[in-house]
């Protein structure tokens, strides 16, 4: 399905988001490049990576944005710990950061990819707190795919797959399970969330 002609019919961003180390770089990896890094390092502040293919006979350039997963939420942090005027001044400032930074990454997108680790269950705890941020800050009409990383760990499983289908289902989410280092479903899940932008 890869091509590499010139004309680009579309160009679709898409953001993927999620908890800290769920393995969103490695999944965009997985997708763009077909490769996986044991020594992958956290990433700092925000890169973008695209992948062109062809759906229904229009050339589609997937642009995918990938952040930390702690950046977005680095402030609430600083909010709780201190209350003096000077650390609300230092919070008005990292609020008003924070925001740019989130509508400049949110901006534009058509697609999210919403990660958590399955075999960590505070990561799946949190996804509901990630998609009131996208209905917060993405466009009304973005596509939403839930996608459930490191299912090649079944034995340090800690989210069932029907908890996760339940909560997608409930909140009109897709939902996938993947594995970024075998490769199973990333493919998949890439395009069943650019054929639903399509
Ligand atoms: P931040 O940049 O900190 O937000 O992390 P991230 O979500 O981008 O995670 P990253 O892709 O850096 O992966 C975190 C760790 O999980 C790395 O050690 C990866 O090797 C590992 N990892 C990622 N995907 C998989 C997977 O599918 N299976 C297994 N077993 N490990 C994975």
């Amino acid at each position: 399905q890869e091509n590499v002609q010139e004309k680009i019919d579309y160009v679709f961003k898409v953001v993927v988001i999620g908890d800290s180390a769920v393995g969103k770089t490695q999944i965009l990896s997985r997708f763009t490049k077909n490769d996986f890094c044991f020594d992958s390092k956290s990433t700092i502040g925000v890169e973008f990576q695209t992948r062109t293919v062809t759906i229904k006979d229009k050339v589609i350039k997937a642009q995918i944005w990938d952040t930390a997963g702690h950046s977005l939420f680095s402030h609430i942090h600083i909010q709780t710990l201190f209350g003096s005027i000077a650390w609300w001044i230092v919070n008005s400032i990292e609020i008003c950061r924070y925001r740019a930074v989130t509508s400049a990454y949110y901006r534009g997108a058509l697609g999210a990819m919403l990660v958590y680790d399955i075999t960590k269950r505070p990561t799946f705890d949190h996804v509901a707190r990630w998609v009131e941020e996208l209905r917060a800050h993405a466009d009304n009409s973005i596509v939403i795919m839930l996608i459930g990383n490191k299912a090649d760990l079944v034995d340090l499983r800690a989210v069932p797959t029907e908890d996760a289908v339940e909560f997608a289902e409930d909140q009109g989410l897709f939902f996938s399970e993947t594995s970024a280092l075998s490769g199973d479903n990333v493919d998949g899940a890439f395009f069943r969330l650019l054929e639903e932008i399509y």
